[in-house]
This record gives structure tokens, C-alpha cells and sequence, in this order.
């Protein structure tokens, strides 16, 4: 098929050929790797939120509870500043008021639990119900959709590792007055030592992160597919200007030359292969003429 075709052509379909396997390549490789960085940026950002919640709640644990703790039982009135679930959410609810954070999301999703507003949904009980199933499984991560938007998510299970806990979330019975007053006798009790009850997740937006990425994709192949359109051009220009335009000429030159109907030698100033096929060319029409002139001078005696 290339055969038929003229030679800045050939050249060009080659080119082009190259092109679109440069772009295809890189293409589908960039595509992978910044859906990865995507997926890493996304991932890291809720790590980061696990443990400082994680921080949150050992810090409510360590350093206010202890100081509090006589209050609980000696007051009617509940103090949920010395409950770990509720210091980390206030403080996340506080993160949340912050520009750019509002999406996120963080939630100590239980299945019974004490306050309402920790009510695992569909989703969480599904993940909840995965980590009792499967007990060694210390975190899951993945995406979901969220009215339209994507959200990634990590969770770890949220067990009942001390006695302690039970005080509050065993028997109503056991647990302060102060507690009883406030969430009642229903929710959140009746929790066993070693179960899990819930899982700690935090929901971080995705979208905007992806749709940097295929922004970034987008520049990037725009960028390389422009530079090699460029090289085309030029090597086309290139090409033609130095090899085809004074092949052409030189053909037709020597049609006249064929044809007696020039005497003019061909004229072609640069040094590079077409300057010495072309002084070569010359040099073979000076012995042409002369091998003529000698034929007819024989002839003519
Ligand atoms: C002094 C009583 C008390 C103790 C002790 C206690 N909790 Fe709680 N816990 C509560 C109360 C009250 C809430 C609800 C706080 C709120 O309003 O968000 C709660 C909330 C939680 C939540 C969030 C889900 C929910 O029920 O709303 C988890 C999970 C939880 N506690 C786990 C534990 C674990 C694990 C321990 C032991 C390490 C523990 N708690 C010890 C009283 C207690």
C-alpha cells in the first residue's frame, strides 16, 4: 500500500502511526498511574483523619476522663465531654464547619447504639457485619456513592476491648444516672467484652481529587500530542524544502535534458546528497553532450 505512495506521504503515514502509538501509550499508562496517585491522595487524607481522630479519643480517654469521672455518678447532669465517640465527633463536627471540608465525614457508626446520631446506615451495617464475620480483619477501604458524588471511605472495627466499657454499655442498670437521664435506657447497652459493635469510618470526597487528575491527563497528552503534531509539520516542511521539491526538479530537468530541449546546467546551491546527485547530474550532461557531439562528428565523415 505504501508503495503507491509518494514519498512526504509515506513519511507522514509513518509518523502519523508513531503518534498515535506514542499517545496511545502514554495515554493509557498516565491514565493508570494518576488514578493510582488519585486513589493515594484520597486514601492518605483519611488516614490521616483515623489516627488523629484515633488521638482525639485517647487524649478524651488518658486525660479528661479521669479528671471527670467522679462527676458522672455524683451529678445528674450527663458530662459527654469524657466520652472518647463523643470528643472525636464534636471536634470532626468542628473540622467540618472549616472551608473545603465540609464532605467530609467522620462517624463511629454503630448498630445499637447510645446516641442516635451514630446509627450505622445500610452501608456501614454491611461493613460492620463484614468485620464480625471475618474477626481478623483489622480495616477495609473502598468508594461509594454519596448523592451523586464519589466518597472513599476507610473503616476499622470498633470492639469492646475493657471491662470498663461495659460499666456504661452493659446493663442500664450499671451505668450513671446521669447517662440514663440523658440517652435513656434503650440504646447502647447490652454490648458484650470482645464484641463488635460498630466501626470507626471516615468518608473523604473523591471527585475533586479525580477531577484534577483527568485534567492533569488531559494537559499532558494535549502537551505531547501538540509537540508531535509539531515535529510532523516540521519534518514535513523539512522534506519537502530539501529533498522532494529538488528531486521534482531535478526530474525535470532531465526530461528536458533527455529531450536536447536544454543546454542549462541544473542549479542547486546546498553541499548535503541532493548538492552532489546534483553535480553528478551536471558532470553526466557535460559527457552526454560530448558523447553526442563526437557521435555526429563520426557520422557526419
Ligand atoms: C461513662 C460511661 C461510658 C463508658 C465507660 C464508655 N462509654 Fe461509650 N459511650 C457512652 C455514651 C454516653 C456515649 C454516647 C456519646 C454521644 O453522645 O455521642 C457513648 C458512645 C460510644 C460509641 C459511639 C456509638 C454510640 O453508642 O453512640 C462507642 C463506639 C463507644 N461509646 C464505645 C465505648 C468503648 C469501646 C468503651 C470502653 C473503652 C466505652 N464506650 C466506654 C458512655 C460510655
Amino acid at each position: 500500500m505504501l508503495k503507491n505512495l509518494k514519498l512526504n506521504a509515506k513519511l507522514n503515514v509513518i509518523l502519523l502511526i508513531f503518534f498515535l502509538l506514542i499517545v496511545a501509550v502514554t495515554g493509557s499508562s498516565l491514565s493508570v498511574i494518576l488514578e493510582k496517585n488519585a486513589q493515594q491522595v484520597v486514601a492518605d487524607r483519611a488516614a490521616l483523619i483515623m489516627e488523629t481522630m484515633l488521638s482525639v479519643r485517647e487524649y478524651t480517654d488518658t486525660r479528661v476522663r479521669p479528671e471527670l469521672a467522679s462527676r458522672l455518678y455524683e451529678e445528674d447532669r450527663f458530662l459527654p465531654q469524657t466520652i472518647p465517640a463523643y470528643s472525636a465527633r464534636e471536634v470532626f463536627e468542628n473540622l467540618r464547619k472549616r472551608d473545603g471540608y465540609q464532605d467530609y465525614l467522620y462517624k463511629e457508626a454503630t448498630l445499637n447504639p447510645t446516641n442516635l446520631r451514630d446509627k450505622a446506615d445500610k452501608f456501614e451495617t454491611e461493613i460492620v457485619n463484614n468485620f464480625k464475620e471475618q474477626s481478623d480483619k483489622k480495616e477495609t477501604r473502598g468508594f461509594r456513592n454519596l448523592a451523586g458524588q464519589k466518597i472513599f471511605y476507610i473503616a476499622r472495627p470498633l470492639s469492646i476491648s475493657k471491662e470498663s466499657c461495659l460499666e456504661c454499655h452493659g446493663h442500664p442498670k450499671d451505668a450513671p444516672r446521669s447517662q440514663i437521664l440523658t440517652y435513656g435506657d434503650q440504646n447502647g447497652y447490652g454490648w458484650k467484652l470482645g464484641e463488635i459493635v460498630g466501626a470507626q469510618v471516615v468518608f473523604v470526597p473523591a471527585d475533586a481529587v479525580f477531577r484534577f487528575s483527568r485534567r492533569l491527563e488531559f494537559v499532558v497528552i494535549g502537551t505531547i500530542s501538540i509537540f508531535l503534531l509539531l515535529a510532523i509539520i516540521l519534518i514535513d516542511i523539512f522534506l519537502r524544502l530539501s529533498i522532494t521539491q529538488p528531486l521534482r526538479k531535478m526530474s525535470q530537468w532531465a526530461k528536458k535534458v533527455s529531450t536536447g530541449s536544454t543546454s542549462e546546467e541544473f542549479v542547486h546551491q546546498t553541499r548535503d546528497e541532493i548538492g552532489i546527485l546534483a553535480a553528478s547530474l551536471n558532470r553526466m550532461k557535460v559527457s552526454l553532450e560530448m558523447a553526442f557531439k563526437m557521435l555526429n562528428s563520426q557520422s557526419r565523415r
